[in-house]
C-alpha cells in the first residue's frame, strides 16, 4: 500500500476535506431563505445533493422497469439542446414549478450464444420520458441516457499529464491498427484543453465537471455557469422568473468558487478502492493483454511530479484506461456528439474499483447507461474499434472467459 495510507491520512486530517464532503452531501433548498447559504435549488432540478446521485462515490443505476415508479440512482437523460427542454430532462421542481418529465427506460432482450453453446441475455435499452411537462420534444431532439460513473480515484486521473494523454493518442495512431483513440479537446476559459472526465471525456477539469453538475443536475449558478435557472430555456418563463439564490456575499452567485473548490478537493482526495498496486494475477493480466483489452484499458500511468504533494507525485497508478475516445460501434452509439466525441465515441472507462462491486456481478449497472448487468454483458456490447477484442473473448474456452472476468472484477 504505497499510496493508500498517505492519501487516506491526508484526507482524514484535512478540515477542508471534511467540509468538502459535507458540501457534497448537502441538501440544497429553494430560494429565498434567511441565511442564503444553502439556497437557490432549481427551480427545475434532478436531485438536491451530489450524494443523492453519487452515494458514497459509487456509480448509479437505471430505473428497473419491473418496479413501478422506480427512478434508479442518478439516472439522467441528456438532450442535444432541445429548444424547450434544454440539455437535460429535469425530473424535479421546487414548489409551484412543473417538472419536465420522468426519465425511464424500456428494454428488449436478445440472446447471444458463444461458440461453445453458453448463452447470455443482453438488454437493448430505449430511453423514455414519461409525463413530459412542456409539450413534445422537438423532432430533431436526441435522447441519451446516463448513469453516474464511479468517482473514486479521480484526483489521480487528474494528475496524469495532459501531454502524456496526447502522446498515447499519437502512439495509437502511429500503430495504424483498428484501435485509434482520440483526445476530446474542449475549450474552457478560452483554452483548448484535454478532456478527461465524464462518459465522453468532455470535461478537462474537476472544476468544470462539478460546475456543470450544479447547473444541470441541481439548478444552481457557479462562476462557470452563472445562470441561476440552470438548464431552463427562454421558453420556460415560469422557471426563469422564479426567485433565485444569487447573493452578494457569494460572488453574486448561488455557489461561489470557494464551495466548488472544496468539493473538488474532496473528490480529488478520494482514493481508488484497493487498486493502488499492479494486479497480482499474472494469468489474468496475460489474458487481458492477449484479448486486446489492454489496448484501450491501458493498465498503468505515472502521475505528474508535484513537490507540494509528494505522496501523489510521480506514482504509478493502475486505472486501466487510456482516457481516450474510441468508436465502439452503433449498438452503443447515442447520436449525441459532445465536443470532438461523435455519437458512437466513448471514453475508455477506468476499471479500477470494480473489485468493490464484485460480489454483485450479475446485478451490476455497467456502461454509460447501465444496461450491462455483468462484466460479460459489458464485453459483449463492445463493437467498432473493440470488435476484435470481443471476438477473441467469445472464442476463448469457458474457463479462460471466467478467468478474465474474475480478473476484471478484481481491479
Ligand atoms: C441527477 C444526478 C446527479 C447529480 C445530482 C450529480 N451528478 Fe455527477 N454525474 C451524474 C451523471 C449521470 C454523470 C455522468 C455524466 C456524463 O458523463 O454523461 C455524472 C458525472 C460526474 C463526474 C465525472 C465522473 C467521471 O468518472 O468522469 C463527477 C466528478 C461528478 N459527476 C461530480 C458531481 C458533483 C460534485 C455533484 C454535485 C455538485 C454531482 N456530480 C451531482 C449524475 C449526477
Ligand atoms: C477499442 C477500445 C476498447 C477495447 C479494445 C476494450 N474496451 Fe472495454 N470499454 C471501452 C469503452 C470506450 C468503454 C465505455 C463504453 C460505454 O460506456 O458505452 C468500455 C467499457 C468497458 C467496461 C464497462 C465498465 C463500466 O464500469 O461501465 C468493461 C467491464 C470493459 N470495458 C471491459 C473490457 C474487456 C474485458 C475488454 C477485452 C475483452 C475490453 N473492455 C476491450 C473501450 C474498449
Amino acid at each position: 500500500m504505497l499510496l493508500a495510507a498517505p492519501v487516506a491520512a491526508q484526507a482524514a486530517d484535512s478540515l477542508d476535506n471534511r467540509i468538502g464532503e459535507a458540501l457534497f452531501r448537502r441538501m440544497w433548498v429553494a430560494a429565498p431563505t434567511a441565511t442564503q447559504a444553502a439556497d437557490g435549488l432549481g427551480p427545475l432540478y434532478n436531485a438536491r445533493s451530489c450524494a443523492t446521485c453519487h452515494p458514497r462515490g459509487a456509480g448509479g443505476r437505471p430505473p428497473d422497469p419491473a418496479v413501478k415508479g422506480d427512478q434508479g440512482v442518478g439516472y439522467a437523460i441528456k438532450l442535444n439542446n432541445d429548444p424547450v427542454y434544454g440539455r437535460q430532462i429535469q425530473s424535479n421542481a421546487i414548489l409551484g414549478q412543473v417538472i419536465e418529465g420522468r426519465p425511464r427506460v424500456s428494454y428488449r432482450e436478445e440472446t447471444v450464444r458463444f461458440p461453445d453453446g453458453e448463452t447470455v441475455r443482453l438488454r437493448h435499452p430505449t430511453p423514455v420520458v414519461e409525463d413530459l411537462g412542456y409539450g413534445p420534444l422537438a423532432e430533431a431532439t436526441v435522447m441519451s441516457a446516463r448513469v453516474p460513473p464511479r468517482v473514486h480515484g479521480m484526483g489521480l486521473l487528474d494528475r496524469i499529464p495532459a501531454g502524456a494523454i496526447e502522446a498515447e493518442a499519437a502512439r495509437q495512431a502511429a500503430a495504424g491498427g483498428p484501435v485509434a483513440g482520440r483526445v476530446n479537446h474542449v475549450t474552457v476559459d478560452g483554452r483548448r484543453q484535454v478532456g478527461r472526465f465524464g462518459w465522453k471525456a468532455m470535461h478537462p477539469t474537476l472544476d468544470h465537471q462539478d460546475s456543470e453538475a450544479f447547473s444541470l443536475d441541481i439548478g444552481m449558478s457557479t462562476p462557470s455557469y452563472p445562470e441561476p435557472w440552470g438548464d431552463c430555456t427562454p421558453a420556460q418563463t415560469a422557471c426563469r422568473n422564479a426567485p433565485h439564490g444569487d447573493s452578494k456575499q457569494f460572488e453574486g452567485l448561488e455557489i461561489p468558487s470557494t464551495v466548488i473548490g472544496l468539493i473538488d478537493g474532496y473528490l480529488r482526495d478520494l482514493p481508488p478502492d484497493g487498486s493502488l498496486e499492479a494486479p497480482k494475477d499474472k494469468a489474468g493480466t496475460a489474458l487481458f493483454a492477449d484479448a486486446g483489452c489492454a489496448a484501450c484499458h491501458r493498465p498503468s500511468w505515472r502521475t505528474a511530479e508535484d513537490a507540494e504533494h509528494p505522496a501523489l507525485s510521480g506514482r504509478d497508478i493502475f486505472p486501466h484506461s487510456d482516457l481516450l475516445l474510441h468508436d465502439l460501434g452503433p449498438a452503443l452509439g447515442d447520436r449525441l456528439p459532445m465536443g470532438e466525441a461523435n455519437g458512437s465515441d466513448w471514453r475508455t472507462t477506468p476499471l479500477w474499483g470494480l473489485n468493490r462491486l464484485a460480489a454483485r456481478d450479475g446485478q451490476l449497472s455497467l456502461l454509460h447507461d447501465g444496461r450491462a448487468r455483468s462484466v460479460t454483458e459489458a464485453i459483449l456490447w463492445h463493437g467498432g474499434e473493440a470488435e476484435a477484442a470481443k471476438e477473441r473473448f467469445m472464442a476463448m474456452p469457458a474457463g479462460e472467459r471466467k478467468r478474465l472476468v474474475r480478473y476484471v472484477l478484481g481491479l
